[in-house]
């Protein structure tokens, strides 16, 4: 498996411990939580064990979100990527969705479309998924539309940990 892939503006690789930082910068901010849950981190050790968690989900799995860093500035941006889904969801369980979450100083410039399409190349191509989901609260509007823009179809809203969610699908084109 690839452990890392560039685009014009992004290197996208594996998350590391040295990225705690901008972990902690990303999921502290009560704003970036707003659609995932509310709740934001309070200590570093919870950054660090989100990427300890991510880095098992590796060995595990394959896959798991990676870390994008700005090519210009070597910054850490945020994270974006595929995770495989144990629980079920929507009815679906043991899948691959994709998934994004950028500092917000780093929103409005088309990063996390720039890096999504990438990783459904990813999923395709590299871990053969038969099919490529994501869900997101139904008010967040930002990623519904990275998700249009990424060919992901809408498919059902559903109830999910007490929050109104959309379900979206893309198959793999392969495989049509
Ligand atoms: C969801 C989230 C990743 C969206 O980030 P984003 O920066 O708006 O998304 P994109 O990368 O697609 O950027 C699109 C915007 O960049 C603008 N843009 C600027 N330069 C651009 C460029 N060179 N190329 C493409 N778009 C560019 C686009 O016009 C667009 O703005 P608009 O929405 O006003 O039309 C971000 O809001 C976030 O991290 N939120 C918190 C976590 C979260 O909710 N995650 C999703 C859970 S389901």
């Amino acid at each position: 498996m690839k452990k890392s892939i560039e685009t014009e503006r992004l290197l996208l690789r594996e998350l590391q411990m040295s990225d705690v930082d901008g972990m902690f910068e990303l999921d502290s901010n009560p704003n970036v939580h707003l659609f995932v849950g509310k709740k934001p981190v309070k200590s570093i050790e919870e950054s660090i064990g989100y990427i300890e968690n991510v880095q098992q989900q590796y060995k595990d799995f394959g896959t798991g979100r990676w870390a994008v860093i700005l090519k210009e500035t070597n910054e850490f941006l945020g994270w974006s990527g595929i995770k495989f889904i144990t629980n079920e969801i929507n009815n679906h369980k043991d899948f691959y969705e994709i998934g994004y979450r950028f500092i917000e100083k780093h929103w409005g410039k088309g990063y996390a479309t720039e890096a999504g399409k990438v990783f459904v190349d990813y999923a395709f191509n590299e871990l053969k998924a038969d099919a490529l989901y994501a869900y997101a609260d139904e008010g967040n509007e930002n990623s519904r539309k990275i998700l249009e823009k990424l060919g992901l179809r809408y498919i059902n809203s559903f109830e999910y940990e007490g929050e109104f969610e959309v379900w979206y699908e893309l198959k793999n084109p392969n495989l049509v």
